[in-house]
């Protein structure tokens, strides 16, 4: 449990710690369910990434900002230096907030409202175009306004990485990307406006990848039609992004690999690469999200309700999956410590169980854990990444607080929502009042 996740620990009381801090003392002080967050694992594993890639030279981590959107999260990683990959104008906004410069900003996205063009274009950020027709339309945007812009393709490089379906993006039959048959067709027609600054290309194949293959497959194809594009248009591009999808150990038994694995795959491919297509060294951006975040971050939820059915014991906590979908949307295994009893044997098998009215509101399933009781608080591991930027108001329950960790100090990130805030934004009409 505690081997790959150096982060946690257990304290002289027996109570779960991340980062220094108590977690049966935060459930205290700040009120349950809370999300908690470790500042210096984030850093860590940032720097892991950075590190494991640093001998290619020109390097740049985007984070994928979609993982964990807190604004203090991503003050964290624009203080070690890293750009963002983002998705929407509201990712473009949080992450100009931060103060990620906008030339390491690059917006990916494969359907892009008109305005969303327009402001990045205004904000100047890289723009990933995902069709022909979103470059049509920002040509149409640029000449209307005569801007320059700076774009790059996402193509998809048909491999299928072993991850759950929702998760593969780069597949034949994705909605996502260019496929290589208009790749050249994209490029040609991008060349031809004056206003774009055609700088790169990018793919992104998935995400809870736990091998390598995929990303040999994907970055040979992704090469070979960058010499295609320096042979047939004498276009030689500035950077290359492999995107992100490294996945994280979600449980001991889980295959994984480390970024130092993937670099060790990829680099000396990109050489041999460049080489046999006398390309120039383009920099190479990567976008990691759930690395980076996933395991600095965990739920605490009471237990409020324990319960024995002919078939199962469950523990009734306060949170469900208003607060963290991906079991329930994706069948996720998140381990489950009893914060409090974190020393204790298991002794039985328990179900943890939502407070949201949904049969599929279950947070873990069959878990031995030591004996559940009211009040006990329970830490549902590696809910950094996809955790709280899922949450919704669901059941009207207003979001929880989040809370930063470092080296032992913890404070307050975001409050919880109250009440007010599921008003907030309604209007009823006059004759209902
Ligand atoms: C374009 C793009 N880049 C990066 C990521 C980050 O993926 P992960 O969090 O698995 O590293 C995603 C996530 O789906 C993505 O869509």
């Amino acid at each position: 449990m505690f081997d790959f996740r150096p982060h946690l620990g257990i304290n002289q009381r027996g109570h779960l710690t991340m980062g220094g801090a108590d977690l049966v003392e935060l459930a205290e002080k700040f009120g349950t369910p809370l999300y908690v967050y470790d500042e210096q694992r984030i850093r860590e594993r940032y720097r892991e990434f950075r590190d494991a890639f640093a001998s290619y030279g020109d390097v740049l981590i985007c984070y994928a900002c979609k993982a964990n959107t807190s604004l203090a999260v991503l003050s964290i990683l624009r203080d070690e230096g890293a750009g963002a990959d983002i998705v929407s104008e509201g990712e473009l906004y949080l992450a100009l907030k931060a103060g990620i410069p906008a030339e390491k900003i690059i917006f990916t996205g494969n359907n892009k409202t008109d305005r969303e063009l327009e402001r990045a274009v205004e904000a100047g950020v890289i723009i990933n175009l995902d069709s022909l027709h979103e470059l049509e339309r920002l040509i149409e945007i640029v000449e209307a306004r005569k801007a320059e812009a700076r774009v790059s393709f996402r193509v998809n490089p048909e491999v299928s990485p072993e991850t759950h379906p929702h998760l593969a993006t780069g597949l034949r039959e994705s909605k996502f990307g260019i496929h290589e048959e208009a790749v050249l067709r994209a490029y040609e027609r991008a060349l031809a406006c004056s206003y774009l600054d055609v700088a790169g290309i990018h793919m992104h194949i998935g995400s809870q990848i736990t091998s390598t293959e995929p990303y040999v497959e994907a970055t040979r194809r992704l090469f070979d039609i960058m010499g295609r594009l320096r042979r047939e248009l004498g276009l030689e591009l500035e950077f290359a992004d492999l995107g992100g999808g490294v996945g994280i150990r979600y449980s001991a038994e889980q295959p994984y690999i480390t970024p130092a694995q993937l670099a060790g795959a990829l680099l000396p491919l990109i050489e041999e690469k460049l080489a046999e297509h006398s390309l120039p060294k383009p920099r190479l951006l990567l976008e990691p999200g759930r690395y980076i975040v996933g395991d600095a971050g965990v739920l605490l939820a009471r237990v409020y309700t324990v319960k024995t059915t002919p078939y199962r014991k469950f523990a009734g906590c306060d949170a469900g999956f208003n607060l963290l979908l991906r079991p329930a949307m994706y069948g996720s295994h998140h381990e489950v410590v009893v914060a409090n009893k974190a020393a204790l044997p298991a002794e039985e098998e328990v179900t943890i169980a939502g407070n949201l009215c949904e049969s599929g509101d279950l947070l873990a399933k069959h878990r031995r854990l030591p004996r559940i009781e009211k009040g006990d608080v329970l830490a549902i591991l590696d809910a950094g990444a996809y955790g709280f930027v899922m949450s919704s108001q669901y059941n009207s329950r207003p979001r929880c607080a989040e809370v930063l960790v470092n080296r032992g100090m913890a404070e307050l990130i975001r409050y919880a929502e109250d009440f007010k805030d599921l008003l907030e934004k309604q209007l009823v009409p006059e004759r209902l009042r």
